[in-house]
């Protein structure tokens, strides 16, 4: 089996991030000792963090740091003790800092339902179909990074906000999301609203211009208020999404709640930097502290760098397949909680999921199938 070294920068963050970020390094940990990997941890300080240690949102050392990183896992930046900060010296601007300065314009997050928590879908009940598609949502350009600025008007106020993106920009999303299409049932949603939108209808053009280099790949074009909608009817029809910056953003947080919690989705981020792995949650600050956070997006995070980032499937694999017995076994934090779950924190689920791991590869061993 390959064995590999690989260095991981931590950016715990804030809120819930430190803890449920812990939990994904212990995970990791585990992987690295039971298969023989070399992976060496080392954490940096990003938002309010970085701000209360007296530095900016994103500062030069923790980018230095990624910069040279095989992988980056993140935890979670913001909350309330920073709402007075200016716009652009907030938390959240270290978080949009560093996808644009390594140049992750794709961030994918993968919706699936987990089995054991079909019951606490919103999905009818007894409907047997499988959620399992994933979102590619641009993550450097939109209205995120256009020119934000608010004036006087008539004694009052104007704010105005800049979406455009270029071809070029919509084009190497694109190509990701239609090559992503392809490693899997081949049918792509593009998600725009060119009714209305410059920049969604040079979206769709870009994306239809493509398409004739993926003859293979279904393609097919909903406005993002018809996406929105069938992501509840029906989400079993999608196999990829493509979206913009922003309404990749919204939609996402909706196809959470559909596979349950948006405690359980992860993230990856990639472009010409190195890979950006983030729960798409946020920093919860009720939750911080209280070890009951949900710990799955971040150890969901981690089997996805083991897999997509490392070439790791089989321990990927080895991850999940611990979560789901877990999870079967009626253990839950409480956002995800059903009538008769037994109820555990953040800590308690990430130490029933260790276990689960070291006593499936005892199981191997014994019977002889070592890794
Ligand atoms: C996300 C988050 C961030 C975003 C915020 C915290 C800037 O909501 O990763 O989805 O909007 O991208
Ligand atoms: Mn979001």
């Amino acid at each position: 089996m390959t064995q590999v070294a690989k260095t991981i920068v931590l950016l715990p963050g804030d809120g819930i991030g430190p803890e449920v970020i812990r939990a994904a390094a212990r995970v990791l940990e585990d992987c690295a000792a039971e298969f023989g990997h070399q992976f060496e941890l080392a954490e940096y300080p990003i938002g309010g963090a970085a701000i209360d240690a007296g530095l900016i949102a994103l500062p030069n050392q923790t980018l230095d740091a990624c910069r040279t990183a095989d992988a980056v896992l993140l935890g979670a930046v913001g909350g309330p003790r920073w709402d007075a900060l200016p716009l652009g010296k907030r938390p959240e601007s270290g978080l949009l800092a560093i996808r644009k300065k390594l140049e992750l314009y794709i961030n994918l997050r993968p919706i699936r339902l987990r089995e054991p928590l079909r019951g606490i879908s919103p999905l009818k009940q007894g409907r047997t179909g499988n959620i399992d598609f994933e979102i590619v949502r641009e993550l450097a350009g939109g209205i995120y990074f256009g020119a934000h600025r608010t004036e006087a008007e008539n004694g009052t106020e104007r704010a105005h906000d800049t979406e455009s993106y270029s071809t070029e920009e919509i084009d190497r999303v694109a190509r990701f999301a239609f090559a992503r299409a392809q490693s899997r049932s081949k049918r792509l949603a593009s998600v725009d609203k060119a009714n209305i939108l410059a920049s969604s209808a040079l979206w769709r053009k870009t994306v239809t211009r493509l398409a004739a280099e993926y003859p293979d790949v279904a393609l097919e074009h909903l406005y993002v208020d018809n996406a929105a909608m069938q992501l509840v009817l029906a989400p079993e029809q999608f196999d990829v999404l493509v979206t913009s910056n922003m309404f990749g953003d919204i939609l996402s947080d909706g196809a959470a709640g559909l596979v349950g919690s948006i405690g359980l989705v992860p993230s990856m981020s990639c472009g010409l930097g190195p890979p950006l792995f983030e729960p798409i949650h946020g920093s919860a600050p009720s939750l911080a502290g209280k070890d009951c956070a949900c710990p799955l997006g971040a150890i969901l995070c981690a089997s996805m760098m083991l897999r997509e980032s490392f070439g790791l499937a089989a321990e990927a694999e080895w991850i999940e397949t611990a979560i789901d017995q877990v999870l079967s076994s009626g253990y839950r934090t409480v956002d995800i909680a059903e009538p008769g779950s037994r109820v555990v924190g953040c800590s308690g689920l990430v130490e029933l999921i260790r276990s689960e791991m070291h006593a499936s590869l005892e199981t191997l061993e014994r019977y002889g199938w070592g890794v």
